[in-house]
């Protein structure tokens, strides 16, 4: 089954009212297949990543599935969470990230792995017009913005070509299967001249803090994350920061795509990097 809609807000009803800029980014994604998947059935991601308390994690299709199934199984606490993890740091860390991008008023951006639709968020109060794509059911069920949602995998966009002026991902290149093909759908959707942002984890460089931060990510989330929502998912956490290439590794990846002007920026000491890019 395949997804999207536009939510009205303060409705928990999936509606279909539609806007009309909406309907000009893509007559492709109402037609877009090869993107259902139903949600997992909670816990499933338990049997997909066993030995995420060990140094083993998933790749390829098992991977996709298993971080689909967790963040449908911890979206109803994520953002409760995110706040007291990050102290509110990350609604900092998307605001900069916008600012930097310097869009143009009513600009169409996609949040990629949107999430609950933080971005969104950010985006729809200074008068962009953004759409939400997420690989977790569950993560679209629990968003707070009105605008409109759509299940989907970031390695396959369901968007036409050249038809976005931005896209913005936060936190989330260290759950996708492979970097490439993300990087080279951003070169596809985002029209020449369009702006991209990335936001992740990072390490702080200076040894002090970077030891003080490997404590925090390392020992303290997971307690806090299996307290407050799911000790499985809150124990991945950190460990997937190994999914992710070093900061040069990564802009040499966003390079080769074919993507310009590409910046890389430690936030915060370090706990956050963002990329910004041009598509050309
Ligand atoms: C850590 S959350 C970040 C959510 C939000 N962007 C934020 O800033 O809080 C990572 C998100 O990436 C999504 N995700 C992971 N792999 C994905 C994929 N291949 N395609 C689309 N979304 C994906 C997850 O479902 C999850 O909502």
């Amino acid at each position: 089954m395949y997804v999207c809609c536009a939510r009205q807000k303060h409705s928990d009803t999936d509606g279909v009212r539609v806007a009309p800029w909406y309907a000009l980014v893509t007559e492709t994604l109402f037609r877009s297949q090869s993107l259902g998947q139903l949600t997992m059935p909670r816990g499933t991601y338990d049997l997909l990543m066993p030995n995420a308390s060990t140094e083993e994690l998933p790749t390829g299709d098992e991977k996709r599935a298993a971080v689909q199934s967790m963040f449908d199984t911890i979206a109803p606490r994520y953002d409760m969470v995110n706040r007291l993890m990050t102290m509110r740091l990350d609604v900092r860390w998307r605001k900069r990230t916008i600012k930097d991008l310097k869009l143009k008023p009513g600009s169409v951006v996609l949040d990629l792995a949107a999430g609950t639709g933080d971005f969104c968020v950010e985006l729809s109060k200074i008068g962009h017009k953004p759409v939400a794509i997420d690989l977790s059911y569950g993560m679209l069920a629990s968003a707070r913005c009105s605008d409109p949602l759509v299940q989907g995998d970031l390695l396959k966009l369901p968007i036409a070509d050249n038809s976005v002026d931005a896209a913005v991902c936060g936190f989330a290149l260290r759950n996708l299967v492979s970097l490439e093909p993300f990087f080279a759908e951003l070169h596809r959707v985002v029209k020449p001249g369009g702006r991209i942002g990335l936001l992740d984890v990072s390490k702080p460089a200076n040894p002090v803090l970077r030891a003080g931060h490997q404590f925090y990510f390392n020992k303290v989330v997971p307690k806090v994350g299996a307290l407050l929502s799911d000790a499985k998912a809150y124990a991945y956490l950190p460990k997937s920061v190994s999914y992710l290439p070093e900061p040069p590794e990564l802009v040499a990846l966003v390079q080769a795509a074919g993507l310009t002007e590409v910046t890389h920026a430690q936030l915060t000491t370090g706990i956050t990097q963002l990329i910004t890019a041009t598509r050309p």
